[in-house]
């Protein structure tokens, strides 16, 4: 028995370190389970997230020249009505009570330059420099937050407390991006053509326009299947993905599946920082329901739809409701293709060809739904759910149905 056991032991882990070494899909960080928990990696993790551009303003202010934009013509109103948030926790005494009491002009994008020198604009990294005693923006980046961060609007709308992992729909990314003198007529019409909470993080390798929401980067840990096709199997593999060839940072990235090989500059500022970076992320967990946001009895019968003639269980399955471990699906099998206006099928795009099933927790929090934002709400998703695959529920399931989705 002993020397069975002694056996079988090393045999599995052995089995379980091939297994992990080929599906690392030619990533080359690692998931390192042992930093997880450690909360000096998380802490590193939430500066690279908030603050680090991995030297993406050799794209942001070298080719896009946003820092003459911001400069000349991109005052907080503006910054703010493009989906920006500010970070109300970044504001000394003096500017707070400047802005309540109007003394602060949010119409001078030199007040954007003093949010910016003082990192208070999420996702957002400007390098001020005084020239003539006067404050020039002279280089500026974007981090992870841009994206994967808002605020909760404690101070105003769109200046608040960081709300990290929660995806940003109010941002409108193509359309800041648009504004910069770098573009043809035609790319700048493609960026212009996404509208807020989206972004095609396609675009730029393979020219087809179909853009996705930005999905929250909370309620991850435990799911070894990234991105909406499963391209990755952990949050390092898309990071590098992002950083390197949407945000512009200086590294490498490289998939034989999709034939994305793309290198920025001689040095890597991506790799050291992804095993923090992903630590982070999976730390972060989705928010739960507001109180008094969905009725507890009706979300209880709802549940025994979602289980039963609903059959959302049979994909939406486990602690954090997805499959995802185990299967992708066929693209004929999900409710959101065909892709509305005959815009481009996401997951022909991808590395897999293939859907995730989408984790549910939190689900509350960021309309609309699906991939491409073809559900605006989750009665929508219920009553597509409901006529695509013939489910035949009643009304008053349907209606428990949402009150469920409401509650998770
Ligand atoms: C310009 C907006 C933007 C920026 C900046 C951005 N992302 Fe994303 N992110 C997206 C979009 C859009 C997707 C959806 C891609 C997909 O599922 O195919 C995504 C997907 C993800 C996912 C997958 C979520 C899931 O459910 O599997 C994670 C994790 C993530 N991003 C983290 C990051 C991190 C970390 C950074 C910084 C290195 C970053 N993102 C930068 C827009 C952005
Ligand atoms: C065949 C497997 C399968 C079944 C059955 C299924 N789903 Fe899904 N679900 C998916 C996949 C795959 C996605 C992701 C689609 C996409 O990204 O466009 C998804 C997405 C969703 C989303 C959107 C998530 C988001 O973040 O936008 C909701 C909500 C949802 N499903 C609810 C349900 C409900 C309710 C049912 C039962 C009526 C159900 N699903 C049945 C596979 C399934």
């Amino acid at each position: 028995m002993t020397l069975y056991m002694h056996y079988r032991f090393p045999l599995a882990l052995a089995l379980l370190i091939a297994i992990t070494a080929c599906s690392n899909n030619s990533d080359n960080s690692d998931n390192r389970a042992g930093d997880l928990e450690d909360p000096e990696v998380i802490a590193q993790g939430m500066e690279i997230f908030r603050f680090d551009t991995f030297g993406d303003e050799a794209f942001w202010t070298d080719v896009l020249g946003m820092h003459d934009v911001i400069a000349s013509s991109v005052d907080p109103t503006t910054a703010l009505s493009v989906g920006l948030k500010v970070d109300a926790e970044a504001l000394p005494p003096e500017i707070i009570t400047g802005i309540e009491s109007g003394s602060v002009d949010l119409q001078d994008p030199d007040t954007t330059i003093a949010l910016l020198k003082l990192d208070a604009v999420v996702g957002i990294k400007g390098r001020v420099e005084s020239v003539g005693g006067n404050d020039r923006l002279v280089r500026v980046g974007i981090t992870c937050a841009l994206c994967h961060s808002t605020v909760d609007d404690s101070f105003a709308p769109g200046i608040g407390r960081r709300l990290d992992g929660w995806p940003n729909r109010d941002l409108d990314p193509g359309a800041i991006i648009a504004l910069s003198p770098a573009l043809s007529e035609e790319t700048r019409a493609v960026y212009n053509s996404w509208g807020p909470g989206k972004f095609d993080a396609r675009f730029n390798l393979d020219g087809l326009n179909g853009a996705h929401v930005i999905p929250p980067a909370y309620g991850l840990r435990g799911i070894h299947s990234i991105t909406s096709t499963g391209d990755g199997d952990d949050i390092a593999y898309w990071n590098r993905y992002v950083a390197v060839t949407q945000m512009g940072g200086q590294g490498s990235f490289y998939d034989e599946r999709t034939g994305v090989n793309i290198t920025n500059g001689t040095e890597d500022l991506v790799s050291s920082k992804l095993p923090a970076l992903q630590a982070y992320q999976l730390s972060l967990e989705p928010p739960a329901p507001p109180a008094g946001s969905f009725d507890p009895a009706a979300a209880e019968r709802g549940k025994a739809v979602f289980e039963g003639g609903g059959q959302c269980a049979s994909c939406h399955s486990g602690d954090r409701f997805t499959d995802a471990n185990d299967r992708l699906h066929q693209p004929n099998q999900v409710v959101s293709e065909p892709e509305p206006e005959g815009a481009p099928s996401w997951a022909a795009r991808s590395a897999t060809g293939l859907y995730r099933t989408a984790p549910l927790e939190g689900i509350w929090q960021h309309p609309p739904y699906f991939h491409n934002g073809s559900a605006p709400t989750l009665a929508a998703v219920v009553e597509i759910y409901n006529s695509r695959k013939q489910l035949g529920l009643s009304s008053a399931e349907k209606a428990d149905l949402v009150q469920y989705l409401k509650s998770l």
